[in-house]
């Protein structure tokens, strides 16, 4: 099945209003022509309604990093879902390496975020990925088949279906080092694997990005693996001309 490629741009915690609207700027000129739904920019929660109101009428769709696991309450210095909802946000990122690994987040805790994201009509990007010393001790596909297990299991396929996957190797992560087209594509095909042993259709349906030290010079090679339907983009979508180049090899 031919699945529409995506191209996201994951800002992590950089950017300041000033240094923003220049980049928006210059996203909105290059990538003006794409087609809707091909490229998105997840951005720091302070600037959603700044990246809303510089990419309307483009087809770039706006995205967050992070959502709260609750619905609303008590929960100081976190954000919800229907707030996300509030600014138009198309897709949230879930369970990145580095809330994982910095800010102790589980794949429970990333299941129920997706949950909430969905009922929402929020796309969840879904974030899994293996650190050095699990591929070197073997365990990758064991690790990310467990990862994305947890969710599959919380959203159920019907909910994968409105979901996203990335596939985002910790050592490959703004490292420089990226993993080989055909490294990426074992373990796309592991996960789609998994998503079809609860349901075939979803599987041949949900797209799955690689994420990792994506370039210019590696993103047509990445992108033209069979299982791999596009990128998510860390350190490269905060150049326009690296970011608009990586668009280039969706199209
Ligand atoms: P990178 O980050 O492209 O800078 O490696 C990717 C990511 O963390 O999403």
């Amino acid at each position: 099945m031919r699945r529409d490629k995506l191209v996201v741009g994951n800002w992590k915690m950089n950017g300041i209003a000033s240094s923003n609207s220049s980049l928006l700027g210059g996203i909105r000129d290059k990538l003006g022509g794409l087609d809707e739904g091909k490229a998105a920019v997840c951005v720091p929660f302070p600037y959603l309604q700044q990246a809303k109101e510089a990419l309307s009428g483009s087809p770039i769709s706006l995205g967050a990093q992070n959502v709260s696991e609750q619905d609303m309450g008590a929960f100081t210095g976190e954000v919800s879902a229907k707030m996300l909802a509030d600014f138009d946000v198309k897709f949230c990122i879930v369970g990145h390496s580095e809330r994982r690994s910095l800010y102790s987040e589980s794949s429970n805790v990333v299941a129920l975020k997706a949950e909430m994201l969905l009922k929402q009509d929020i796309t969840p990007i879904i974030c899994v990925g293996e650190t050095l010393d699990e591929r070197d001790g073997g365990m990758a596909f064991e690790v990310v088949r467990e990862q994305l297990r947890v969710v599959l299991e919380k959203i159920g396929p019907k909910g994968v279906d409105r979901s996203v996957i990335a596939y985002e190797p910790v050592w490959a992560i703004g490292t420089g080092r990226v993993a080989s087209p055909e490294q990426a594509q074992e373990v796309h095909a592991v996960l789609r694997d998994l998503v079809g042993s609860s349901d075939k259709n979803t599987a041949s349906k949900v797209r799955i990005l690689y994420g990792g030290s994506v370039k210019p010079e590696n993103a047509d090679d990445l992108f033209a693996m069979e299982d791999i339907d596009g990128g998510l983009i860390g350190g490269a979508s905060l150049k326009v001309e690296d970011f608009a180049a990586i668009c280039a090899a969706v199209v």
